[in-house]
């Protein structure tokens, strides 16, 4: 039971769960439908803390009151716990008399979310009102519950969560996709050196990874990537746990562990919420979820993977060829159709990756590793660093980095350096996988995508 000022409300989850016949309870809520007739009228009310909503019956109140009783409206209902002799849920509230307040009024006229389903397309106009809906109300539950979890199983492994800065100076992923931050007149003004909005924290946590062994990060990430696909956001979460004394094995098997763990324990944490999605959002989610969870998931080399590909029968937008990139098409044909499962591929050529990673006997590939999962492609990007000094020298050099500039992160090399690795995993494209949901821009509160106007 929790207490809200002066007055002890009970959330309907914790009603459910707990009420009895005959108690005094106080809810608070929104009106999702009501339904008036000349004896008795029904209002069913949701709060947020479950997709079930409670009943309100309604016997003998004004018809003044009944007017203001409008789907949307905010209501505070005191009453009594009791039975239901109505088929669809086994307890109601008998409001007492004077037992209704309306905390604050909605027109129905005007209200923008009728009982009718409208489209995601048309939500994402209103990003202030689509967590009304009964599929925002489930997805942002589930967003909540994921960050919780990721939290959980770190936690319990003992990594630390480490801090990463926003701002930052480095280019991690040397793609030059980053957003300048800028106060002033000049990009340096401010700081007096140019910076940026952070890529990925990798490069700021390995410092303590060389210090405390595991640690994460867990925050907003920026890139100014002009990707309009239904997978990339200008703005979105990445997890990235990076461990010292640890190789590719050791950052697959954490990714993989990772996946199924922090899965397991959502789905069991919000059944309900997983029903609605399996029902209303994507056919099947849950069998083939459950199937995932439970098997090993696949693992190819980039040059095996391309002879699958090259020999496969299939004709790709992008055909396979020497030195050919993977395309998305390319990983999800790997993934959906000829591994059926998600399917780390590791080992990619040194010239398709950055500079940070660890550079393979031969010089040609290095210890990367990529998760594509069916459905959303590439779920995970990681790898294992390169922590001798000599080479990481050859190979900033070669991608034309300042040295100088990176000499932090190059004393990590000269001072006490250890094999060790990490991964990066988008958190949207994990809930989008989770859910169902096929653009990125639903799994997100407030979606910041290349031409997005109208910013809220
Ligand atoms: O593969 P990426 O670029 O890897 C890194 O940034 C490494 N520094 C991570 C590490 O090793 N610590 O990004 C990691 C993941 C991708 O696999 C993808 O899931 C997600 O971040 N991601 C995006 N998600 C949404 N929108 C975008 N524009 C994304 N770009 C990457
Ligand atoms: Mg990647």
């Amino acid at each position: 039971m929790s207490a809200r000022g002066a007055h002890r409300r009970t959330s309907i989850t914790e009603l459910l769960r707990s009420a009895v016949d005959g108690a005094e309870v106080t809810v608070t809520g929104w009106v999702k439908t009501s339904r008036f007739s000349k004896n008795v009228s029904f209002v069913h009310l949701y709060d947020g803390s479950s997709p079930a909503t409670v009943q309100v019956v309604l016997k003998g109140t004004s018809e003044e009151l009944n007017a203001r009783l409008n789907i949307g409206a905010a209501l505070k209902v005191q009453g009594t716990w009791v039975a239901s002799v109505g088929g669809k849920q086994a307890w109601e509230i008998k409001p007492h008399d004077d037992g209704i307040e309306v905390v604050g009024d909605s027109d129905a006229a005007v209200y923008p979310l009728q009982k009718k389903r409208t489209s995601l397309e048309n939500l994402r106009t209103m990003p202030h009102l689509r967590p009304r809906t009964n599929t925002f109300q489930s997805l942002f539950r589930v967003r909540h519950q994921v960050a919780f979890e990721i939290h959980r199983f770190f936690h319990e492994r003992g990594f630390l969560w480490i801090h990463t800065p926003i701002i930052t100076a480095s280019d991690a992923e040397g793609a030059g996709e980053q957003f300048a931050v800028q106060s002033g007149p000049k990009p340096e003004s401010f700081f007096g050196q140019k910076t940026f909005l952070t890529v990925s924290g990798q490069l700021e946590v390995e410092p303590f990874a060389s210090a405390y062994t595991d640690v994460y990060t867990f925050g907003p990430t920026f890139r100014a990537e002009n990707s309009h696909t239904p997978r990339h956001a200008s703005e979105f979460w990445m997890i990235e746990p990076e461990m010292a004394f640890a190789d590719l094995d050791d950052v697959i098997a954490l990714a993989e562990e990772f996946v199924k763990t922090v899965g397991r324990a959502t789905m069991e944490a919000l059944p309900e919420d997983f029903v609605f999605f399996d029902k209303f959002v994507e056919k099947g989610l849950l069998d083939s979820l459950n199937a995932v969870l439970e098997a090993d998931f696949a693992r190819v080399t980039w040059h095996d993977a391309q002879d699958i590909l090259a020999s496969c029968g299939k004709t790709f937008e992008f055909p396979i060829g020497e030195g050919t990139h993977l395309q998305s098409e390319h990983e999800r044909y790997l993934a959906e159709e000829h591994f059926k499962s998600p399917v780390f591929i590791t080992h990619y050529p040194a010239d398709q990756k950055p500079f940070y990673m660890f550079v393979n006997e031969g010089d040609k590939t290095v210890s990367a590793v990529d998760l594509i999962v069916p459905r959303v492609g590439e779920l995970i990007g990681g790898s294992q660093r390169e922590h001798r000094l000599d080479v990481l020298d050859r190979r900033m050099t070669e991608a034309g980095m300042d040295l100088e500039a990176y000499d932090w992160y190059r004393d990590l090399r000269r001072f006490g350096t250890t094999p060790h690795g990490g991964f990066g995993l988008g958190f949207e494209r994990l809930l989008m996988w989770l859910t169902g949901m096929q653009n990125i821009r639903d799994v997100l509160p407030y979606p910041r995508v290349p031409g997005n106007t109208g910013f809220m």
